[in-house]
Formats: structure tokens, sequence, C-alpha cells
């Protein structure tokens, strides 16, 4: 049983909050909820002191006196934060430091983590004051879930709509874990490489770093230390992970070969540039002096690197991403690069691969194979770390 503060701020979705605080208290948790006084217009305390068995604490209650001080007393005694449906303007607010309500305050004074089930409208969410109020948010590592897509209470199609319960109660579990992770730390690198020609002209590839971006949040959540080495993407980087921005193949090479010795886990999932011109111009060449054919030359492979020179008990976990059969792709890595697991997958199938949030997973080990998904890329991030945590007698 652990001690949840349930926020609830105003928005249409305030409804949905009743059923989320009856499932957290059917998992026994103790559940105080707090109502913004906007929240109140929508739903009543007494509709959630009636399914978590204790008081649900309004606005003014900040100002009740007494022996001890509300927003500290639930700050300290919580274990953890969920604000659902969490409104454009507590965001704000709450991104700023503003103290100006009981939650406001009790979210300054808490040290437990805190999950955020944004619910507006599309033009609100996409906002970039709420984008921006967002990744304040996170770079304080704090979590917030998407918002999910579909019918709005103004009758539009878009996103906005408030997470799952199912999706906040999973969110909760990880929250509440035990860290197994703790003082481990994780690399991984993600994105793409950029093997630039001349300074406007580059060979890449379509990876958007998703997927290792979805890693470094898991290691994250497992209580892992984790460095991220992310090669160019519009994609943000996750906070509460260090981040070591690259370009090149070289670049992200030196990068992983400077944190290998500190490193007790690597997890390989950036798309890595095979080759690169070899020759690079410092100037941009005019188009009808370019060559028809470039001269291109092996970029150094970082995780066969990875493998000749891993320390004894470092893990290393690949992945394949293949067009054939990536089950014996990813096999043929595992040996060749003396790892622990590779994760392959196959680009084309739906659903999978660059760019898109989910994937379809074969995970090789030396022991035997597996399929993972289809699931989120988060999901397979989880997977991922439990096989380390196994790996690690966790
Ligand atoms: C009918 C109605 C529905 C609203 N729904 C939302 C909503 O879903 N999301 C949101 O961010 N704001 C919504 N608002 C605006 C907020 O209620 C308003 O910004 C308020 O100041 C939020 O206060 P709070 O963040 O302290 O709860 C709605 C307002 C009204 C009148």
């Amino acid at each position: 049983m652990s001690r949840i503060v349930l926020g609830v701020t105003g928005g249409i979705a305030a409804y949905k909050a009743v059923d989320l605080a009856s499932r957290l208290r059917q998992q026994d948790h103790a559940v105080d909820v707090v109502l913004t006084r906007a929240a109140e217009a929508f739903v009543t305390p007494l509709s959630f002191s009636a399914v978590t068995g204790r008081p649900a604490y309004r606005d003014e209650d900040l100002w009740q006196g007494g022996e001890s001080i509300l927003h500290v007393e639930l700050a300290h005694a919580a274990e953890l934060v969920v604000i659902a449906p969490a409104t454009a303007d507590f965001i704000a607010r709450a991104a700023h430091g503003l103290a100006d309500s009981l939650l406001g305050s009790l979210l300054l004074s808490t040290r437990c983590p805190i999950i955020w089930a944004p619910a507006m409208e599309s033009a609100m969410w996409q906002h970039p004051a709420t984008r921006e109020n967002v990744g304040r948010l996170q770079a304080v590592g704090q979590r917030v879930l998407p918002p999910g897509e579909g019918h709005l209470a103004s009758g539009r199609q878009g996103i906005g709509r408030m997470p799952q319960p199912d999706e906040i109660l999973v969110a909760v579990e990880e929250a509440l874990r035990t860290p197994l992770l703790s003082h481990v730390r994780v690399l991984v690198t993600a994105g793409p490489t950029r093997e630039y020609i001349d300074p406007v002209r580059f060979l890449s590839n379509p990876s958007t770093g998703r997927m290792g971006i979805a890693v470094a949040e898991a290691a994250r959540s497992w209580g892992a230390a984790v460095t991220l080495v992310l090669g160019p993407t519009e994609v943000p980087a996750p906070g509460g992970v260090q981040v070591v921005g690259v370009t090149s193949s070289a670049e992200m090479f030196q990068a992983v070969e400077a944190e290998l010795e500190h490193t007790d886990v690597l997890v390989a999932t950036a798309a890595v540039a095979d080759l690169r011109p070899a020759r690079q111009f410092d100037h941009k060449v005019k188009k009808d002096e370019l060559p028809n054919a470039l001269e291109l030359e092996r970029t150094d492979d970082i995780l066969a690197y990875a493998g000749a020179h891993r320390r004894p008990g470092q893990i290393l976990v690949g992945f394949a991403a293949e067009t054939d059969d990536p089950e014996v792709e990813a096999r043929r890595k595992l040996q060749q690069k003396n790892c622990d697991l590779v994760v392959g997958n196959d680009v084309r199938q739906e659903g999978a691969g660059f760019g898109v949030n989910t994937n379809v997973c074969t995970f090789v080990t030396a022991h035997g194979a597996w399929q993972v998904g289809p699931a989120s890329k988060r999901e397979i991030g989880e997977e991922i770390m439990a096989f380390v945590a196994q790996r690690l007698g966790r």
C-alpha cells in the first residue's frame, strides 16, 4: 500500500478522476484527493471521499489552520503525486513554481515522483506556451503522459483526451516500484548519424531516436543513472538523463568509447551509418562540380568495438533493424558482436521500425528467442530493463 496524492484540476475530464481514485483504492493505495477551485465546478469532494474512504481536500483547506500545515503534511506523506486531469492552466502554474493553491503549494513541497495526465483541447496542448511548460516539468524529472487522440469535449477530433486510466495505473506502478537498477550505469545510443559530404549535404537514415529515447526513459524509471548519446533528431530528449549530443558516426564512436569504461549496460539502438564519404569538402561544392560517384569508406563499428572490449559483468544489448528475417540477423549479430541480447525488428512491418511510437521485436539471446510486441517503444524498453535486471541478479 502506498500513499498517493491525486490532484484534480478544472477540466471536463475531472469526472474520470473519480474512477481513477476508485481503482487506486482497489489496488490498496491510500488516496488523498486534492481539488483545485475550478475542479469543484465539475466534481465534488464528496464523490472522491466516497470512493477513497478518506477526506478529499478543497483549495480553501489550505487556510484551515490547526496543528499541522496541510500542504506540507500531505507533501511529506505522499509517495507519489498524480495530477489527473491536468489543465493547461495548472501545468503552466506548476511549470513556473506558483504556489497559489493547496495543490500548487503541495507540488513545490514534495520530493516524491510526479505524474501528469493532461487533458485539454488540441489547440491548447499544441500551443507553444504549453509545449514549453510541459518541457519544463519534464526537465525536472516529472513524467508527463501523452494525451490520447479522439473525440474531444468541444465535439472536435484531435489530441488532448486524458490518458486512459489503465495507462495511468501502469505509470503509477512503475513509479512505485523499488528501483531495481539503482547504482547501475546505463549508456544508450539513439538516433541517426549524419556523414557530411560538404557543409550542406550528408548521408543519413530515417531514424528519429524514439526507440533509444524510450529505452533511456525506461532505464531511468528503473532507477539507473542514464547517459544518452543522441544523434540529430527533432524528438526532445527526456529529462533526468545525461544527454551527449553528436552528429557523425565518428563523434558517436568517440562518445561511447569515452563512456564505456564507466558503463554497466550498453543499449545500442542508434542507426549508425555504415559508410561515410572518403573525402569531406569544407565548402559547399557547386552543383556542376559534384562528382557522379562518391567514394565511400566504412565507419567504425561501435557495437563490435564494445563487444571486443567488454569488461567482465558488463551487459551489451544491440538492435538489428532488418528487412529480411530479423531473428536470423539478430542471432548472427549476437555472436559476431559478443552481445547478451540483440533485439531484432522488421522495419517493413506495420507499426514497427523508424518514426513510429510502436515496435514489434524478436529478443534473441544465447538461450533462445521470443517475440515482444506489438507494443509501445516504452514497453519494449521496459522489457529490456527486465532482462538487464535479471542478468544482474536483481
Ligand atoms: C466547461 C469548461 C471546460 C473546461 N475544460 C478544460 C479542459 O479540459 N482542459 C483545460 O486545460 N482547461 C479547461 N477549462 C479551463 C479551466 O477550467 C481554466 O483554465 C481554469 O482556470 C483551470 O483552473 P485549475 O487549473 O486551477 O483547475 C475548462 C473550462 C470550462 C468552463
